[in-house]
């Protein structure tokens, strides 16, 4: 039985202007959080006071509104590090995604370094954000990608791991959250395994950020990147945490103003990190939206966020399970996201008609097709929850999901 939310969680709903809308005639149910989370209003008010009041490029804080430019931008590194646990502000750096900050990871600090004959580890539930960059770089240079299996329950293969970990691969790749079925990986654990044999490990929280606490000094990966746009904040805003000792083995790879000390006809200088990875006039405003969004979930708190997504979660995962023609794929989840399959019909058409009766849900490969593979399937539904969401609204779901299997068994 599913509780009902507490008071906080009910109100919170208050905080999105966009879920007041109708669609279609319907009242919109958004339930495609995995894709994108709708943001508070604190979020987009904070931005617009500082766009209205603020702005400025930050470069050093040489005049009244580059000052307080700068004091924002640094106040976001401080908000971040210690959300996620960082030990020091300077191991944050800013990019635009965490498609980016993967790439950034891939290609910056493993890239120079990486030859022939290394072999890379990813899972196979990797995004394609997760997965493409580590196997081109691999092509590129002769190295091995090696795809680390899972179970049908989604379930990382730790046995396989252990064995591939013990034949000195550079670097294990693995997402915190499956964007697919929601699972959270047992991260800790394969950073402990994989720091035995001297192996880095870099993980996509993507998913994990905003749906549960982060401690990335607990974890003790390498490596930690997320976006702000799937956790209420902005798009086009990012984050890399790398441990500070590794700083000194990356050379900046973006280069450009703000990044450098001195510069002559035939040499430069660079800052110290963080700055000299964050070459270009910085995203300000989405430090501002990101910093915001922080505030916002810390005021109901992870715990909290993380116990009632996994309720919805669980309680859609048992509903579905029980659907004639319905193969939910993985086990039960530890997230409030769910892909599902209904037998004879595609997703594209589950969604356009969920659509029509006002209910946003994604339909696709979820940018990870080998996972797809690993199952046996092109393409699934996937739904996904935020703090915002209630049972009510899951329960509309789940009723037009009947009317949907009607509609096109019918056909
Ligand atoms: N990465 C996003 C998703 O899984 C876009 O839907």
């Amino acid at each position: 039985m599913l509780k009902t939310p507490s008071g906080q969680l009910q109100r919170c709903r208050q905080d999105f202007p966009i879920l007041k809308q109708k669609i279609h005639g319907k009242p919109l149910v958004y339930l495609d959080n995995a894709a994108t989370t709708q943001r508070p209003t604190v979020v987009t008010d904070a931005m617009k006071a500082f766009v209205e009041s603020d702005y400025a490029n930050t470069h050093g804080r040489i005049h009244a509104l580059s000052e307080r430019a700068q004091t924002h931008f640094d106040e976001g590194r401080e908000t971040v590090a210690r959300f996620i646990g960082a030990e020091y502000t300077d191991e944050v750096v800013f990019v635009s995604g965490a498609t980016h900050g993967l790439n950034w990871v891939a290609q910056g600090f493993f890239g120079p370094h990486l030859k022939s004959g290394d072999r890379v580890l990813v899972t196979v539930m990797e995004h394609h954000s997760n997965f493409v960059p580590w196997q081109q770089l691999c092509q590129r240079v002769g190295a091995e990608c090696v795809v680390i299996d899972i179970d049908d329950a989604g379930q990382l293969d730790l046995e396989q791991l252990s064995v591939e970990l013990a034949r000195n691969p550079v670097c294990l790749v693995m997402a915190h959250v499956s964007n697919v079925l929601g699972q959270i990986n047992p991260v800790k654990t394969c950073v402990e395994l994989a720091h035995q044999h001297g192996v880095k490990v870099v993980v996509d929280g993507a998913q994990a950020a905003g749906r549960i606490p982060i401690n990335v000094s607990d974890l003790g990966c390498d490596f930690y990147v997320f976006s702000g746009h799937k956790m209420y904040g902005p798009s086009g805003m990012g984050v890399v945490y790398g441990r500070r000792t590794h700083w000194s083995n990356m050379q900046p790879w973006i280069l450009g103003g703000g990044a450098v000390a001195t510069v002559s006809a035939e040499q430069v200088t660079f800052l110290a990190p963080p700055a000299c990875f964050e070459a270009g006039t910085q995203h300000v405003e989405g430090v501002v939206g990101l910093t915001a969004a922080i505030r916002y979930i810390e005021s109901i708190g992870l715990s909290v966020i993380a116990a009632h997504e996994r309720a919805l979660g669980q309680y859609i995962w048992q509903a579905l399970s029980g659907y004639r023609g319905c193969r939910v794929l993985g086990g039960m989840p530890d997230c409030g996201l769910i892909s599902f399959v209904l037998e004879g019909m595609h997703p594209h058409d589950v969604v356009m008609l969920l659509d029509q009766l006002g209910i946003a849900i994604r339909g696709g490969h979820h940018c990870a097709q080998p996972l797809m593979k690993r199952f046996g399937v092109m393409a699934s539904s996937r739904v996904s929850c935020a703090v915002y969401n209630t049972r009510d609204e899951v329960d509309v779901f789940l009723n037009a999901l009947g009317q949907v299997q009607e509609v096109l068994g019918a056909q």
